[in-house]
């Protein structure tokens, strides 16, 4: 018989290529998606446990599917990832209407034990793997523009705000046949970007492979107009990396190079591994390879023992870089981690206004950045429709920045110039150029 199943995915793109695998899964056991999750036969919430806000949310949905189920009793709730690993003590006792609780690495069990659950009971695995990968997996890619390819999971930096670690495990790489089978497979699926998903996507090591020879491997397959990566860490982008970036078109110019803070002091409490000097230095030679790369950010404000001069050194790193765009939090104490046991934890009042400075900064420079591109002329690669207008479109520049611009006879997909005119903020406004 056909069964039906709701999936709601918070968290990062690992999450969203994750409930990707399992939504193929899925589908080889016989489950179709429904958008009504009051009609579904299974409801799956695939969580992220990265900030306390974030399981906050899945808490609240969790009440909700608790109500569908009293009108429904026979609907499975099952909750993945994460979450999963980090609470299933707390779920098991006071979430009893929560009949499946899979870790990260305990997907491929998931059609299994939806079978046995048929006898009603309570199913917990979050057991970690040293060597799960899914490479056989083919995951179900909604037709699009990109594709997700994950190609290493875990992470062993072990960062001492960062739960990561305890929640997904141990780094570990996918072999490289497998993943070029997989790009191969989304491009004559139709899809005309890649991006390469790892926790720490570049410590990637298969056998004597890294990451930049990862990188041209997957440029070399034919079809493949646009590659992106994300997230990397700072201590492994090598000039080898970004001369392999600013030797292949197709590799987009643009990165995501996350800072956390610019205090040597607390980068070093962060367990963060390089300076602020080390992290301007890196910088200056992404400029220099690749000139107009644009490059993102994240940052925590409120770490532990974090002084109004450590947070100076922040805003300081952060005007000297004049990053184009920046992920900002206020730190969040994590089970597991280090830093919960750091006695000198910042006041909530203090984080806050620490993020909204920092948020002021960061507002000015992507204006400034966006700014710069009034004028130039940019290849962008349609996406959708925008969201304020249907007879415009939105589309990335290579270095990432959103753009909107009128439809003219161009169709999603394509990647037309656009000569960039204004900008509002975060996204450009511009105009197809033709004859260019
Ligand atoms: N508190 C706040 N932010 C965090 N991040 C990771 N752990 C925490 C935490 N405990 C942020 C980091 C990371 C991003 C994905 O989330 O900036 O790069
Ligand atoms: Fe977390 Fe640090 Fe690993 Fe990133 S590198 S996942 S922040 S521990």
């Amino acid at each position: 018989m056909n069964k039906s199943y709701y999936l709601e995915t918070y968290g990062c793109q690992m999450n969203v290529a994750d409930s990707e695998l399992i939504e193929g899964m899925l589908s080889q056991e016989g489950y179709t998606p429904i958008r009504e999750m009051s009609k579904a036969d299974a409801i799956f919430v695939n969580t992220c446990a990265i900030r306390e806000h974030a399981e906050g949310k899945v808490h609240s949905r969790l009440g909700l599917f608790n109500k569908v189920k009293r009108d429904n009793p026979g609907v499975i709730i099952g909750v993945l990832g994460c979450m999963a690993q980090n609470l299933k003590d707390e779920l098991l006792v006071n979430k009893p209407y929560v009949d499946i609780i899979l870790g990260p690495d305990a997907y491929r069990k998931l059609p299994d034990y939806l079978r046995r659950n048929e006898k009603k009971n309570h199913i917990v695995d979050t057991k970690l793997s040293r060597f799960e990968v899914y490479d056989d997996l083919f995951p179900s890619r909604k037709q699009g523009i990109n594709a997700w390819v994950s190609i290493m999971r875990g992470c062993d930096k072990f960062c001492t705000f960062c739960i990561v670690p305890f929640t997904r495990g141990r780094e570990r790489s996918r072999g490289i046949d497998s993943i070029i089978a997989e790009v191969s497979q989304a491009v004559s699926d139709g899809f005309v970007e890649i991006t390469l998903l790892g926790q720490n996507v570049n410590s990637y090591q298969y056998d004597s492979v890294g990451f930049p020879k990862l990188l041209e491997a997957v440029a070399a397959v034919e079809g493949v107009h646009r590659i992106r990566y994300t997230s990397p860490h700072p201590q492994d982008v090598t000039e080898e990396l970004l001369d392999v970036m600013a030797s292949h078109e197709s590799i987009c110019n643009s990165i995501h190079f996350p800072l956390q803070s610019g205090s040597d002091r607390i980068l070093k409490r962060m367990n963060r591994t390089y300076t602020k000097e080390h992290f301007n230095h890196q910088v200056d030679m992404m400029r220099e390879k690749i000139p107009h790369i644009g490059i993102s950010t994240d940052i925590i404000v409120g770490f532990p023992g974090e002084t109004e001069t450590d947070f100076q050194d922040t805003l300081d790193v952060a005007s000297q870089v004049q990053f184009d765009s920046a992920f900002t939090f206020k730190y969040s104490a994590r089970p597991y981690t280090k830093a919960v046991e750091y006695e000198d934890q910042i006041s909530e009042e203090e984080k806050q206004d620490r993020l909204e400075r920092l948020i002021l900064l960061q507002r000015e420079h992507t204006l400034e950045k966006n700014k710069k591109t009034i004028g130039s002329i940019q290849s962008v690669l349609i996406e959708k429709e925008s969201k304020k207008s249907t007879s415009q479109w939105a589309g990335r520049t290579d270095s990432n920045k959103w753009v909107i611009f009128p439809k003219e006879n161009a169709a999603i997909k394509e990647t037309v110039p656009v000569q960039i005119l204004n900008t509002s903020g975060i996204s450009l406004q511009g105009k197809i150029v033709h004859n260019h």
